[in-house]
């Protein structure tokens, strides 16, 4: 996605944004050109690691956590209902009298937000473009009552709040990934993409587990990390997967790798994983992960790993077991963050 509705919107004279006025993004997606709003004091709200990095290498001011008062706030329609309310009371707090704007795919369900905030606002505008709508309305109190509740357990004991991964509960790849994973595991690891910290939380049962570094780049499945992981071995890392840490430094790679950009299926985020798991790994390490059945990860894994075998399987999930990196994934140089 990138701007096209609010350009679109500005560029009909739908809307207008004055000269010089203080505009905030509320979780942008990556993609967005903001560059392309000159005249405007920009500030970029982002819990998502990547997103945040690439907004700040844009040179914008760019928080987890946006202020006010701004003049406008410009809210992207996460996939979460619970969130996207949560955004709009967040959109209400910071812009304090200012301009809402509300921007959002169909698939994402820009339709069933507008009706919501039609009950408790008057839309000013909106406009449809690019399988979606753009809506927006003068900030008041409306949706105070919709703010993101706190990490909170769900049923089965696990801090976790709306908009993150699995966040009524355990993933059924994650438990597929528990039940084979190989007692033998020792040494230092990491998690990739670990949530809010189900498989790390399994992890710290083995009995030669003796460090895991959990790597995740959504901030606020991490803050719930927090609260379910309170063993010293462990060390929470707000990151993204794909660039962190040092080269040939991990014993093993546990993981259960993103599949989805948005509503998008991406088997390139696993691919990418598998490569960074490879290079973080020492020469006899090991790599254990789970991926639904049809995600096309074997090419890669052969090309990174000396040695692949399927450890567990059904029609839904495959548990994959991989040893020894190959050393050509390994550039010689890392950073760690
Ligand atoms: C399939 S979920 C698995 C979560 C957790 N390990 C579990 O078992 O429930 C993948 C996780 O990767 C995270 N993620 C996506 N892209 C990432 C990146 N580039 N770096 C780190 N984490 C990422 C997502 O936020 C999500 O929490």
């Amino acid at each position: 996605m990138t701007l096209a509705r609010l350009d679109h919107a500005l560029e009909t004279g739908a809307l207008t944004l004055p000269d010089g006025a203080r505009i905030v993004f509320l979780e942008p997606s990556p993609d967005a050109d903001l560059g392309s709003l000159s005249g405007l004091d920009l500030t970029v709200q982002q819990n998502f690691k990547p997103a945040f990095d690439l907004f700040e290498a844009m040179g914008l001011p760019v928080t987890t956590d946006a202020a006010g008062p701004a003049d406008i706030v410009h809210v992207t329609l996460p996939r979460s209902r619970e969130l996207a309310r949560g955004l709009l009371a967040k959109a209400e707090a910071v812009a304090a009298g200012g301009l809402v704007i509300v921007d959002g795919a169909k698939t994402d369900g820009i339709d069933a937000t507008l009706k919501f905030a039609k009950d408790k606002v008057t839309i000013e505008g909106q406009t449809s473009k690019a399988h979606g709508k753009i809506f927006w309305f003068t900030s008041g109190t409306a949706f105070e009552d919709c703010a993101l509740p706190d990490p909170a357990p769900v049923a089965s004991g696990w801090f976790t709040q709306p908009g993150v991964f699995s966040a009524d509960g355990p993933d059924a790849g994650s438990e597929a990934l528990i039940a084979a994973l190989p007692k033998l595991i020792k040494g230092r690891g990491a998690d990739l993409g670990g949530g809010w910290g189900f498989l790390t939380k399994h992890l710290l049962d083995l009995p030669g587990v003796t460090h895991i570094d959990l790597v995740e780049a959504d901030q606020r499945a991490l803050n719930c990390a927090r609260l379910n992981l309170t063993d010293d071995r462990v060390a929470l890392h707000w990151a993204d997967a794909a660039t962190w840490g040092v080269a040939g430094s991990l014993d093993w790679v546990v993981m259960n790798p993103p599949f989805h950009t948005s509503r998008t299926p991406d088997s390139s985020l696993g691919q990418n994983f598998i490569r960074s798991a490879a290079r973080l790994l020492k020469p006899k390490g090991t790599l254990v992960m789970v991926a639904n059945r049809h995600l096309p990860y074997e090419t890669t894994l052969a090309t990174s790993f000396a040695q692949l075998q399927e450890l567990e399987g059904d029609t839904r999930f495959k548990v994959l077991q991989a040893d020894q990196p190959r050393s050509s994934d390994k550039p010689g140089r890392a950073r760690r963050r």
